[in-house]
């Protein structure tokens, strides 16, 4: 396993280009089962976790053809319908095959996803919600089997918003007979990106973007071409850190209107802000003010940006207030920070971040894919050398962030090892 030292403390100034976003690339992936033929998309980020949602494909019987960050995917062949433990396990939204392979071939059976570090991450909704569409579903020694006939439209009223089950719902409906309405549905800019991708396969989805979504079912998809949309969240880190090291960096080809709470955020803290376009200039401040977020479904704060929200909070001249409200667990990066020497109380969901205070360099382990970010920024601020251990995790979503951050003047360096 590699780890990252980091030497702080560092100031980022200069230009970065921000990826294509995972969260939208593996979603738009699994989409491109319901159409057999060619599906072309760019801007696709080079991540673990697309490579795993690739190799998935691939096994299934797909064509993939990797042209980065362009992706060729033909699924005219697909001869095996089967997501088993040893992919889905890795990486959980494998779940996401589950709603185009039903409505495409009437049949699947993929591995449930199991927790992660952050929770239970349970996909019930996704089942409950294609079980009123007419699937069968059972659940066999920890795999989900589906069977249906072609699925019919229903009105699915989610209890929670859910990202996945929404996007899950939105292909399967696709191809139902009739007309389906996704109520409480995620409204995340990966949603819209998706429902553009659909309808240029032929498929009819209205809505995307707000809290009800309109499929109206076809009979057949076609192959289609996209973009995808920037990453917000590499976006959204890469602002922190200009911000923590008193940096000015100028983040090119990202969607300003996509990380609109962010900016709002990190503004009330001080920071400077300008967008133009596809860039956003950010300067950090001398003093940066406490941190008040909660984290909520789109538009609302992400909780993809609360742990790098907490090494803002360390650099911040007073109190910061953090609450997490979509993971149950999602504090992972907080014993490994305060042994950098921070100042946090956890109380239930609620963080206190004490800021101002030293933080030295040591070595911390990652746990998760956004924790292992918060870690890595602290190395930024950090007296001295801060070795980040597994970072697989940070491999998974953040295409070549060493190279980019080193670009911008850091000093990080990447050490192979079979010993950590
Ligand atoms: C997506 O996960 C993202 N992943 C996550 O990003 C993100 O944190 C999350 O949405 C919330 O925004 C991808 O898009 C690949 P949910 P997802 O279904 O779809 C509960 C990252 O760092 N729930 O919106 O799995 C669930 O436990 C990752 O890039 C159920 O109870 O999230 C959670 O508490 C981490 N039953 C809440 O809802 C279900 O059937 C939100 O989950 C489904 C979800």
């Amino acid at each position: 396993m590699d780890k990252i030292v980091v030497n702080g403390p560092s100031r980022l100034s200069g230009n970065v280009s921000i990826s294509g976003a995972k969260n939208s690339a593996l979603p738009l992936i699994c989409a491109s089962l319901l159409s057999p033929g060619l599906n072309i998309i760019h801007n696709v980020p080079r991540l673990g976790d697309v490579r795993t949602i690739l190799k998935l494909l691939a096994i299934m019987g797909a064509e993939v053809d990797l042209k980065w960050p362009t992706v060729e995917i033909n699924t005219a062949d697909i001869d095996n319908l089967h997501a088993p433990y040893e992919l889905v396990k890795t990486m959980r939204a494998a779940i996401l095959v589950l709603g185009p392979l039903v409505a495409r071939y009437g049949r699947a059976r993929v591995s449930l996803p199991g927790g992660c570090a952050i929770g239970a991450r349970p996909v019930n909704l996704h089942l409950t919600a294609l079980e009123a569409m007419g699937a069968d579903i059972k659940i066999v020694n920890g795999y989900v089997e589906v069977k249906s006939s072609r699925l019919k439209g229903a009105v699915i009223k989610f209890p929670q918003v859910t990202v996945g089950g929404t996007e899950n719902i939105m292909m399967a409906a696709t191809l139902a007979e009739g007309t389906t309405v996704i109520e409480n549905a995620a409204r995340e800019p990966e949603i819209e990106d998706l429902a553009i991708f659909l309808n240029k396969m032929g498929a009819r989805v209205h809505g995307a973007g707000t809290g009800v979504i309109t499929i109206e079912g076809v009979n057949s998809l076609k192959e289609a071409t996209h973009s995808v949309i920037p990453d917000r969240i590499e976006t959204g880190t890469f602002m922190v850190a200009a911000a923590i090291t008193g940096g000015d960096v100028l983040l090119e080809n990202v969607e300003p209107l996509h990380v609109t709470d962010i900016i709002n955020k990190m503004e009330s803290c001080g920071v400077g802000i300008e967008t133009s376009g596809t860039t956003i200039r950010v300067r950090g401040p001398e003093i940066i003010h406490p941190v008040d977020v909660i984290t909520q479904p789109y538009p609302a704060f992400p909780t993809d940006m609360q742990a790098q929200f907490m090494v803002l909070g360390l650099k911040a001249s007073g109190t910061s207030v953090i609450t997490e409200s979509i993971f149950e667990n999602r504090y992972m990066h907080v014993p490994e920070l305060m042994r950098m020497g921070a100042d946090i109380v956890i109380n239930g969901r609620t963080a206190m971040i004490h800021g101002g205070k030293p933080v030295s360099g040591a070595t911390v382990m990652a746990t998760d894919l956004r924790a292992s970010a918060s870690l890595l920024l602290a190395g930024l601020i950090a007296e001295g050398e801060t070795e980040v251990l597994r970072v697989y995790h940070l491999d998974r979503g953040y295409e070549r962030i060493v190279e980019k951050l080193n670009s911008l003047g850091a000093n990080i360096r990447r050490v192979s090892s079979k010993f950590y």
